[in-house]
């Protein structure tokens, strides 16, 4: 796996003969992988002849500096997972090279993306969007892969895609879930042992039968401070916290 830290080297590699009428298949990550991460990577090897991952902390999608701050980093197994995993480059750019305007320009959906997190996120999706954006411009891949965890983020890049007729597939994952139910997430490693031993009462409670007021009170009763519950068609859509942890979910009703 060859490791590439800079936009020119990408592009320098992009040009070459040896990546003519290959497909490019792209992660877009920001790192402490996991299985749920491990899935999107082996569907992209399967589907193209190239595959490139990047790992980028963005900090315009943090909210809250806490949240940034505590973001867990786990670069040097993230490396060798990859490698075992045959990837074919890492991208590892820089704020100052994805960001040479600090931020001044964005990508704003104004819509969907102001619903559900992006009530409790405010500008979350803002920097996603444009994260996803300025990546897909430099990478220029053909297939892009996202999980289905964070779905509403899913549907967001697939309505930029479509509205700035950006020629790219997007290909989602099912959630990967631990044995006991847990949704995988970077942000599981910070939880206790004793919160990691609730949280799977979350996606249990999310599914049940009961009506979205009942669920609210019921994961309040076990310990979990609610942001949100809501359905949106067949799917429930929600956000908890342990501590400061915040948990989110998903599950077709
Ligand atoms: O899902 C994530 O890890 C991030 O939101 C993404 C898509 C890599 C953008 O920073």
């Amino acid at each position: 796996m060859k490791i590439i830290r800079s936009i020119k080297d990408w592009k320098n590699i992009r040009v070459n003969n040896s990546m003519r009428n290959k497909t490019i298949g792209f992660v877009p990550t920001m790192g402490a992988l996991h299985k749920g991460h491990i899935e999107l990577v082996n569907k992209s090897l399967k589907q193209n002849d190239i595959t490139v991952v990047s790992i980028f902390v963005n900090p315009t999608q943090f909210n809250n500096k806490e949240d940034l701050q505590s973001y867990p980093v786990t670069i040097k197994s993230d490396i060798e997972i990859l490698t075992e995993m045959n990837v074919n480059y890492l991208f590892l750019p820089k704020y100052k090279d994805l960001y040479p305007d600090d931020f001044k320009y964005k990508i704003i959906e104004t819509d969907f993306s102001k619903m559900l997190c992006g009530r409790f996120r405010p500008g979350h999706f803002d920097g996603v969007l444009t994260v996803v954006m300025k990546l897909f411009n430099i990478i220029k891949p053909d297939r892009a892969y996202f999980g289905e965890k964070d779905y509403q983020q899913l549907e967001l890049i697939r309505g930029m895609v479509r509205s700035f007729f950006m020629d790219i597939k997007i290909v989602s994952v099912p959630t990967v879930r631990d044995k006991d139910g847990l949704a995988l997430s970077s942000r599981n490693l910070r939880l206790s042992a004793i919160q990691r031993q609730l949280a799977p009462r979350f996606p249990e409670i999310l599914k049940s039968d009961l009506p979205i007021k009942h669920i609210k009170s019921k994961l309040a009763r076990e310990g979990f401070k609610v942001e949100y519950v809501e359905q949106i068609g067949n799917r429930r859509f929600a956000a908890v916290y342990l501590g400061k942890v915040r948990l989110i979910d998903n599950v077709k009703i």
